[in-house]
This record gives C-alpha cells, sequence and structure tokens, in this order.
C-alpha cells in the first residue's frame, strides 16, 4: 500500500502484514501493521521504524514522498523489534539523520547496532524538538509496555504518536477509524482493542491510569492518536482513550467464562450444565476448550468476563498441561479484579482442582471455594450439582460485578 497523508504533510509510510497470524506467539487472525510517520517540515522527520522483513516496503513508500537523504531527525518511541529493525536500513540511507529516544531505548539498542557511527540524543517527558512550523514534545511511558517506550506529541497537529499504545492487530486497507468502522464494523474494532489490551497491556492497569492522569493534567488537545500498529484513532479518540482508561479501573462485562480442557470428556461434560445454570442466572457465558483455542483468544475471554471457571482434569495427580500453561500465561499477566473457581474430573486420586485453585490464588484473585470434582464420569445426579455450582457462582459474581 502506498503512503497515505493522514495530515497536511504527516505521512504514514508503513507497512502492511496481512499474512501474520503467530506474532510472537500471540495469534493474530487479522494480521498487523507496522505504521510509521513521516512529518514533511523545515527538518523532515520520521516517526518509528518497521519490522525488518517490512523494510524494502517502507522505504518504497518514503522515498514516494523525500529522499531519505534529507532526513533530518528520526524519532525512537519503542525498540521492540517490529518497530526498530530496520533502522540500520533506513540509516544507510539518511546517514546524518540525528536519532531521538530515551536513555533506556539508547540502552537497548545498543544491544541491537553499533550506534558509534550514529547521532543519538537521548530524551526525557518535557523535552521538545522544534522542527519548523511543529514542534515534538516527548513523553517517556516507561513499561508501557518496555521500560525504553515513549511517546511523541506534536501540539500544533494535536497529534499523539502513540507507539504501542491505543495500538490492534489489524491489516486492513483503511488507516483510518471511521474509515474501518465504515467497511467493517466499531465491535471489530473494539474487539482487537481489547484483545491487544489483555495479552500485552493487562499488567499495566496502574501505570496506564497514571499516565491518562499525566496527560490530562498537562493539557495535552488530542485530536488524532496515531498508534505503531493497526488503525489511526482521527474521528473519536476520546473513545479509545476512554476503553483505556474503563479497562484500566478494571471495567468488564457481566459475564462468566468457563475456560477448560478435557481428557476422556468428564470435564467437558461438566462444562454443559455449569453453562446452563450461569444462564439461568441471567448471566452471559463464554465456553472455551483450551485444545481448540489459541492461547491469546482464551486471555482475551478471560479478560473480557467478570467471572471464570477453570475446568480440569486429573493428570498424574495435576493439572491437565494445557490448563496448566494457561494459567502460568495468565499469572505472568497479573490478572485484577476478576472472580475465579475451579472445577473437574479425577480418576485414581484428585489433585487437579487444588493446584489450580494454588495458581488463582497465586494471581490474588477473587475466589469462589469450594471447587467441585466429579469421579470418572459425571452422573445426572452430578450434573445436577454441576448446574448448581455455576448457577451459585454466577450469583456470586454478580454481586462481585456492582463493585466496579
Ligand atoms: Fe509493537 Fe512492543 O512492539
Amino acid at each position: 500500500m502506498k503512503a497515505v497523508e493522514i495530515k497536511n504533510g504527516i505521512y504514514w509510510v508503513g507497512a502492511i502484514d496481512w499474512a501474520v497470524r503467530d506474532f510472537h506467539g500471540y495469534t493474530t487472525p487479522r494480521g498487523t501493521t507496522y505504521n510509521n510517520y513521516l512529518i514533511m517540515d523545515d527538518e523532515i522527520t520520521l516517526l518509528d521504524t518497521v519490522k525488518y522483513d517490512f523494510s524494502d516496503i517502507a522505504i518504497k513508500n518514503l522515498q514516494s514522498i523525500v529522499d531519505p537523504a534529507k532526513i533530518k531527525n528520526i524519532v525512537i518511541n519503542h525498540i521492540e523489534n517490529d518497530h526498530v529493525t530496520s533502522l540500520d536500513a533506513i540509516m544507510a540511507l539518511a546517514p546524518n539523520a540525528t536519532i531521538y529516544i530515551t536513555e533506556k531505548g539508547r540502552k537497548g539498542l545498543d544491544r541491537f547496532y553499533d550506534l558509534s557511527k550514529w547521532t543519538i540524543r537521548t530524551v526525557k517527558t518535557g523535552d521538545t524538538l522544534k522542527i519548523g512550523k511543529r514542534t515534538l514534545l516527548f513523553l517517556e511511558t516507561p513499561m508501557l509496555h518496555w521500560p525504553d517506550s515513549m511517546m511523541t506529541y506534536i501540539p500544533e497537529e494535536k497529534m499523539l504518536i502513540s507507539q504501542d499504545g491505543f495500538g490492534q492487530h489489524i491489516a486492513s486497507a483503511v488507516r483510518f477509524d471511521d474509515e474501518f468502522v465504515d467497511c467493517q464494523s466499531m465491535s471489530e474494532l473494539e474487539d482487537a482493542v481489547i484483545d491487544y489490551y489483555a495479552n500485552i497491556l493487562m499488567p499495566f492497569g496502574q501505570l496506564i491510569k497514571a499516565k491518562l492522569s499525566e496527560v490530562q493534567k498537562l493539557g495535552l488537545d488530542i485530536e488524532v492518536i496515531a498508534p505503531d500498529h493497526g488503525i489511526i484513532w482521527r474521528k473519536d479518540p476520546k473513545k479509545i482513550l476512554q476503553m483505556y482508561l474503563d479497562m484500566a479501573n478494571g471495567k468488564t462485562r457481566l459475564r462468566v467464562s468457563i475456560i477448560y480442557d478435557t481428557m476422556w470428556a468428564s470435564t467437558e461434560k461438566m462444562s454443559t450444565p455449569m453453562m446452563q445454570g450461569i444462564k439461568d442466572e441471567g448471566v452471559e457465558c463464554k465456553v472455551i476448550k483450551l485444545r481448540a483455542t489459541p492461547m491469546s483468544v482464551a486471555i482475551k475471554e478471560f479478560w473480557n468476563s467478570r467471572g471464570c471457571l477453570i475446568g480440569t482434569p486429573t493428570l498424574n495427580n495435576i493439572m491437565f498441561p494445557t490448563v496448566a500453561e494457561f494459567l502460568t500465561h495468565l499469572r505472568g499477566l497479573r490478572p485484577k479484579n476478576r472472580m475465579a473457581g475451579a472445577f473437574g474430573s479425577y480418576g485414581w486420586g484428585g489433585g487437579a482442582v487444588k493446584e489450580a485453585y494454588e495458581e488463582l490464588n497465586k494471581m490474588g484473585l477473587e475466589l469462589y471455594e469450594p471447587g467441585l470434582q466429579i469421579l470418572y464420569k459425571p452422573s445426572l445426579e452430578d450434573e445436577a450439582k454441576c448446574y448448581d455450582f455455576g448457577r451459585e457462582f454466577a450469583r456470586k459474581v454478580k454481586i462481585y460485578h456492582e463493585k466496579f
């Protein structure tokens, strides 16, 4: 896709990755984009670069607007591989450019490249760079989501270049939120935002709240938010800011996700009456079998629900491996403000449900105890217990949900 002018003299010169389905372990069914931005001003400035295998495409887009040798400044907002691994290709064409980056970014970049050959200036929150008619204001955003991360605000354009923040993994022929909603839907865009937040930003809710409050105190007027992945927010940037604030504050749907795996279908059979009990209590329910679901989708469904029931058979006295994997992954994301319980079948001896609770407890989630265990195969009487377990869990989740 060719360069797109997103404001007078400011161009998207990135690349679209239609085919990526595994983004360092996250499932990306919609693909993604690597966005970078060119500002044509007295000092021609490039903000961010793209993943190395898309450097030719991005450079071609850049060259359609300007000879890269004329670039005076390159801002690196984030040093993760998908944003800096074509920097050497760009610098080969723009050897006189000065790179602007945070101190932590510089230290990290030093592991990728020999920096002695380039001019580097480190910046911190509040530093500015006048590039002609426009000014760049740098805002460090450490741990959102890497230590090096920062954003760049252009006051004259009321535009925030937000690196990974407010991004989504969406490959699309359109660049803006209003265009995307016209050709697809707002709910799909929201789903992509939630997917991205749940899998990447879930651990950083408190930092997000603090940073949003800092932006508010600085009085930044934001009309356009241009992330480094996906769709640019120009129609309603307040919507994405509010979505982030809501998620950081623990808001989610009154819903229960049943996330389970099964050996000989006994744990699976427990989930059906449980789902019925949840539904009869008036709570929405989503049932996810881990062996049939990508990890990042299961994480998103967890995040999208106030309550979660973990189902695991006992195998060799411990949890089923896919369930253990899911809970380990979830623990790393430091979930908050969710209620959780566990259930499962066992044969000779139990152990998995107890272990699942130990994991859920380590995460500091609101526990619903005791769990429910069934020997071998649920009888009709056991199915009635599963129904009651699901219904009572949903009732507790409804009460818990009122806190938020
Ligand atoms: Fe898109 Fe943190 O990289």
